[in-house]
C-alpha cells in the first residue's frame, strides 16, 4: 500500500464570509507529483496555503503522514513553498539566498556550504554562487527559488505557478528539469498551474478544480480520455460540447441525428452534454456522412489544421492534417467510442 503524505478532509475556506473552498477531500501519496489545475480564482493557491499552514481552514482537517496538523505553524510542517513570485532576497547573492534557511537553523558553516553546493548542482547553477539576483535571467532566478526551498529537505514541496513568468521555451525546459529533480529527490510535489498542457505533461495525478470544488482527480490519461463532465472536457483540451438526448442505452441524438454510442445508465430521453474531441471528427464524402456542414474557416496550427464548420446552426471544430476550402460542404463522421456522454451540470 502506498501511504498518503497529505490528506485533506472536508476543507472549507472563506475570505470575508465568502466561501472559496467548499468541502475538499483529497489524498496525496508519498513521492507523487500532483497538480492542481483550474481557472483563475478557483481556489488553487488557497488550497496550497492551507497545506503549507499559512491560513487555517474554517472547517475540516489537514493530515500529514496520518497526523492531524491543523494549527501547526508553517515552519513546523515538513513542507516548503515556491511562490508564484519567487520572493528572492535581491540584496543577497545566489549562495546567500540558498543558505538563508540553513543559517536560521544555525547549521555549521561548512555543512551549509556543502548543502548549498549540492542544491546548486541539482538545479544546474554551479558557478553562480556569487552572482547577485538581478544579474540572473528569469529561469535562473526560478532555479534559485527552487534550490532555496529544497535545501531544507522538505518531504513535500508546494509550487504555486512557478513557471508562470517564463517564456514558452524556457517553461518547457524547466518542466523537464522539475520533473527530474522531483524524481531524483523522491519527494512529493504539489504543483499549481492553470496551463492544462503543463499539468498533463508533468503530473502523476491531476486535480481539476472549479469554484472551490474538485471536479475530478485522475491520471493525465484518465482526465483527458474520460473527463467526468463537460467542464473538465472543455478545460483539458478543446472540445465540441453539444446538447443531446440519451434516448436509451447506447443511443444518443444530437444535431438532429441519432448516433450509436458506448454509454449507458441514463434516464430514458435524459438531456445530456455530448463531448467530441476535434481530432475525433473525420472528414468524409458527403454521401457517406453522418453530419454535414459548411466550412467557415481554416487555420493552420503547426501540426494540424483547425477547421470551423457550421452544420445547420451547430458549430463544430475539427482538427485534421488535411486542409479544406472555406465555403464548401463537407461530410463528418464520429465513431461510437469517440462520443462522450456526460450528465448535464447545474450552473
Ligand atoms: N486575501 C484574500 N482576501 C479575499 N479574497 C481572497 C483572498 N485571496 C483570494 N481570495 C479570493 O478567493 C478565491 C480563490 O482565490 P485563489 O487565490 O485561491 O485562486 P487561484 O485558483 O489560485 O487563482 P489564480 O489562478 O488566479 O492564482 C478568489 O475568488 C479570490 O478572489
Ligand atoms: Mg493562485
Amino acid at each position: 500500500m502506498e501511504k498518503n503524505i497529505i490528506s485533506l478532509r472536508g476543507i472549507v475556506a472563506e475570505y470575508d464570509g465568502e466561501r472559496v473552498l467548499d468541502g475538499l477531500d483529497l489524498d496525496i501519496r508519498d513521492e507523487e507529483f500532483v497538480t492542481f489545475l483550474g481557472p483563475s480564482g478557483c481556489g488553487k493557491t488557497t488550497t496550497l496555503r492551507i497545506i503549507g499552514g499559512f491560513i487555517e481552514p474554517k472547517e475540516g482537517d489537514v493530515f500529514f503522514d496520518g497526523k492531524k496538523i491543523n494549527g501547526l505553524p508553517p515552519y513546523q510542517r515538513h513542507v516548503n513553498t515556491v511562490f508564484q513570485r519567487y520572493a528572492l532576497f535581491p540584496h543577497l547573492d545566489v549562495f546567500e539566498n540558498v543558505a538563508f534557511g540553513l543559517k536560521l537553523k544555525k547549521m555549521p558553516k561548512e555543512q551549509i556550504a556543502d548543502k548549498v553546493e549540492e542544491m546548486l548542482k541539482l538545479v544546474n547553477l554551479s558557478g553562480f554562487e556569487s552572482r547577485s539576483i538581478n544579474q540572473l535571467s528569469g529561469g535562473q532566478q526560478q532555479r534559485v527559488a527552487i534550490a532555496r526551498a529544497l535545501v531544507n529537505e522538505p518531504k513535500v514541496l508546494l509550487l504555486d505557478e512557478p513557471l508562470g513568468a517564463l517564456d514558452l521555451k524556457l517553461r518547457k525546459e524547466m518542466q523537464l528539469e522539475l520533473k527530474r529533480i522531483q524524481q531524483s529527490l523522491k519527494i512529493t510535489f504539489i504543483y499549481v498551474t492553470h496551463d492544462q498542457e503543463e499539468a498533463l505533461t508533468m503530473s502523476d495525478r491531476v486535480v481539476v478544480m472549479k469554484r472551490g470544488e474538485i471536479m475530478q482527480i485522475g491520471t493525465p490519461q484518465d482526465i483527458y480520455n474520460e473527463p467526468a463532465n463537460a467542464f473538465v472536457a472543455d478545460f483539458i483540451g478543446e472540445s465540441n460540447i453539444v446538447d443531446g438526448v440519451m434516448h436509451k442505452d447506447f443511443l444518443v441524438e444530437f444535431a438532429g441525428v441519432e448516433f450509436d454510442c458506448v454509454d449507458k445508465g441514463f434516464e430514458t430521453d435524459e438531456q445530456v452534454d455530448v463531448v467530441i474531441r476535434p481530432e475525433d471528427i473525420k472528414v468524409v464524402p458527403v454521401d457517406e456522412a453522418q453530419l454535414t456542414g459548411l466550412v467557415e474557416s481554416v487555420t493552420f496550427k503547426g501540426v494540424h489544421y483547425e477547421i470551423a464548420v457550421d452544420g445547420h446552426g451547430q458549430k463544430w471544430i475539427i482538427h485534421s492534417t488535411l486542409s479544406q476550402t472555406p465555403g464548401t460542404l463537407i461530410g463528418m463522421m464520429v465513431t461510437p467510442e469517440d462520443i462522450h456522454i456526460m450528465k448535464k451540470m447545474e450552473e
